[in-house]
C-alpha cells in the first residue's frame, strides 16, 4: 500500500480545519440544528443517506467496490455530552481552539466532541478520503454514524434490527475508546455493560418544619443516603443479592497478563490528585475499573440547597445510580436485581420506587480473530511497536447488540487519552492522535482485505 503519511502532511490543515468546523456545530444529542452539516462527514462515499428514525438520523453511506471483497462496517457517533458546567471550560466548547498541552506537545484541539466522538469518527472520514483519493481502497465499505449514542442508542437498536441486510459486514470497526498513552499504543479489547435507574425516596406529605417534626418521622433524605451506603460492605462488595453470581471470574493467569500493562498508580493519583485510590478489596485499580462491575452515584437531590440555612425536612429524596456490568451479567436481570433490593431496604415510613432509564451488555472481543490481527498489524507498522490488549470500563451498549444482530465482531481502534477529558469541561484530542488515527485506519483495511484472501 502506498504510505498515507505523505497525503497526510499534504492535507494536514484542510483536515484540521474541517474538523474544526465540525466541533462548532452544538450536536448535543438534545439539538437537531446540525443535519445538513453531518452530510459532509461521509463525503467519499458512494451513497449517503440520512436515515431518519423515531429519534435522530442515522447518516449512512456506502462504497461497494467487489462484492467478493470484505466489507468493513465503520460506527461512530455525531452527538456530545451537554457542555455544563459552562464555567470551568477555558474556552467556549463549541468554539475550537487548539492548544499546546504536557500530554500533547504538538497541540490539541479543545472542544466537545473533539474526542468522544467527532473527532474520532472523522478520522474514519479522512481515511477513507485519502483511500479513494489515491486509488488504495482494498475492500468494501460502509460508514453508520448515529446521533443518540450519549443517551443510549435507543433509535439505531431499532434501525440495525430493520435493516440487518444492509448493514451485511465481516468486521466492525469502531474508533471511540482509548489507548494507554501515546508511545503506548493499546488495543480496546472490552467495553463495561451498564444498568441506570433513578430512585425516589418519599417520606411525609408535605416539607416539613425539622424542629416541630425531627426525630419522629422518617427523613427521605436520611433513608436514602442510608440506603445507598448499605449498597457497599465493608470490603467495598456490592451487597445487592446475585449481583455477582454470572460475573466472569479471570483466570490468574489472565490477571497476570492485564497487570502486565505499563502503570503508575503514583501518576494516576497525581493526575487526579487524590491521596489514594479507593475501590473493591482484592483487586488492583486496573481491575476495579476494567473486569470488575461497580455501582456509582452519579447524582442526588432533595430538600434546601439554596443560599444560607432552611430548617426543614423535605417530602422526597432522589438519586441517579449507574452499574458499570462485565461478562455474563445482564443488564435487565441486574436492573430487577436492584430494583427488588432496593424496595425491600426501604424502612416503614418512607416509599420508595426505581425507575429504569437505559442499560446494554459488556462486550469482550478475541485476541485471535482475523480483525484484531489486522489492527495489531496496522499499529505495528505506524507506531512501531505491538499494541497491548487492553479492557477499558466504558460503555458503548449498541456493540454487544451489533454482536447479536449482524452476528460481526467489533474492533475498538482508540485514539483518545484518559487524561483528555471526555465528558468533562475542557475535552480536547491531541493532533498528533488525531493524525495518527487517520494513518493507521488505512492500514487496518490494507492488513484485513489480505487476511480475508488468504
Ligand atoms: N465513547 C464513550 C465510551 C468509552 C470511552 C469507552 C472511552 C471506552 C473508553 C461513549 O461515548 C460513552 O460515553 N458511553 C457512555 C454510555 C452511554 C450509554 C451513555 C458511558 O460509558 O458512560
Ligand atoms: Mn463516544
Ligand atoms: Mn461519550
Amino acid at each position: 500500500m502506498e504510505q498515507p503519511k505523505d497525503y497526510i502532511n499534504q492535507h494536514k490543515d484542510r483536515f484540521l480545519n474541517e474538523l474544526l468546523e465540525l466541533l462548532k456545530i452544538p450536536s448535543i444529542s438534545a439539538d437537531s440544528a446540525y443535519k445538513d452539516d453531518v452530510i459532509k462527514t461521509a463525503e467519499g462515499c458512494d451513497t449517503v443517506e440520512i436515515c431518519e428514525t423515531p429519534g435522530y438520523p442515522i447518516v449512512y453511506g456506502e462504497k461497494i467496490i467487489d462484492p467478493k471483497l470484505p466489507t468493513i462496517l465503520v460506527y461512530g457517533h455525531y452527538d456530545v455530552q451537554p457542555p455544563d458546567p459552562l464555567y470551568l471550560w477555558d474556552s467556549p466548547p463549541f468554539e475550537p481552539v487548539i492548544k499546546k498541552t504536557e500530554k500533547h506537545p504538538d497541540g490539541a484541539i479543545f472542544a466537545r466532541g473533539a474526542c468522544d466522538d467527532k473527532g474520532q469518527m472523522y478520522m474514519h472520514v479522512k481515511a477513507l478520503e485519502f483511500m479513494t483519493a489515491n486509488d488504495q481502497l482494498p475492500c468494501n465499505v460502509k460508514f453508520m454514524i448515529e446521533g443518540e449514542e450519549e443517551v443510549g442508542s435507543e433509535s439505531l437498536g431499532w434501525f440495525v434490527e430493520r435493516n440487518r441486510e444492509k448493514l451485511a459486514n465481516d468486521v466492525i470497526l469502531i474508533s471511540d475508546t482509548g489507548m494507554i498513552a501515546n508511545d503506548v499504543p493499546s488495543i480496546t479489547t472490552g467495553l463495561r455493560g451498564l444498568s441506570y435507574v433513578e430512585v425516589a425516596v418519599t417520606g411525609p406529605n408535605r416539607d416539613l418544619h425539622s424542629g416541630l417534626y425531627g426525630g419522629a418521622v422518617a427523613n427521605p433524605i436520611n433513608i436514602l443516603t442510608k440506603m445507598i451506603a448499605s449498597l457497599h460492605d465493608e470490603n467495598n462488595h456490592i451487597t445487592i443479592p446475585g449481583f455477582y453470581d454470572a460475573v466472569e471470574e479471570l483466570s490468574a493467569a489472565e490477571r497476570a497478563k492485564m497487570a502486565e500493562a505499563p502503570f503508575s498508580l503514583d501518576a494516576y493519583q497525581n493526575a487526579l490528585e487524590i491521596e489514594s485510590v479507593y475501590g473493591e478489596h482484592g483487586y488492583s485499580t486496573n481491575e476495579r475499573n476494567s473486569i470488575r462491575p461497580t455501582l456509582d452515584v452519579n447524582g442526588i437531590w432533595g430538600g434546601y440547597t439554596g443560599e444560607g440555612a432552611k430548617t426543614v425536612i423535605a417530602s422526597q429524596a432522589f438519586a441517579k445510580i449507574s452499574m458499570r456490568l462485565v461478562p455474563d451479567q445482564n443488564w435487565e436481570e441486574i436492573t430487577e436485581l436492584f430494583k427488588n433490593h432496593f424496595e425491600s431496604i426501604a424502612p416503614k415510613g418512607v416509599t420508595v420506587e426505581v425507575t429504569p432509564h437505559h442499560g446494554g451488555q459488556a462486550y469482550v472481543t478475541p485476541i485471535d480473530s482475523m480483525g484484531y490481527k489486522a489492527a495489531e498489524k496496522a499499529y505495528s507498522e505506524t507506531f512501531g511497536k505491538t499494541p497491548i490488549p487492553q479492557r477499558s470500563g466504558g460503555s458503548i451498549p449498541i456493540v454487544a447488540l451489533f454482536e447479536k444482530e449482524l452476528k460481526s465482531k467489533t474492533i475498538l481502534m482508540g485514539f483518545g487519552l484518559d487524561s483528555d477529558a471526555i465528558h468533562s469541561p475542557n475535552e480536547h484530542f491531541g493532533v498528533w492522535n488525531y493524525l495518527k488515527g487517520i494513518e493507521t485506519i488505512p492500514w487496518f483495511y490494507h492488513y484485513y482485505t489480505e487476511l480475508f484472501k488468504d
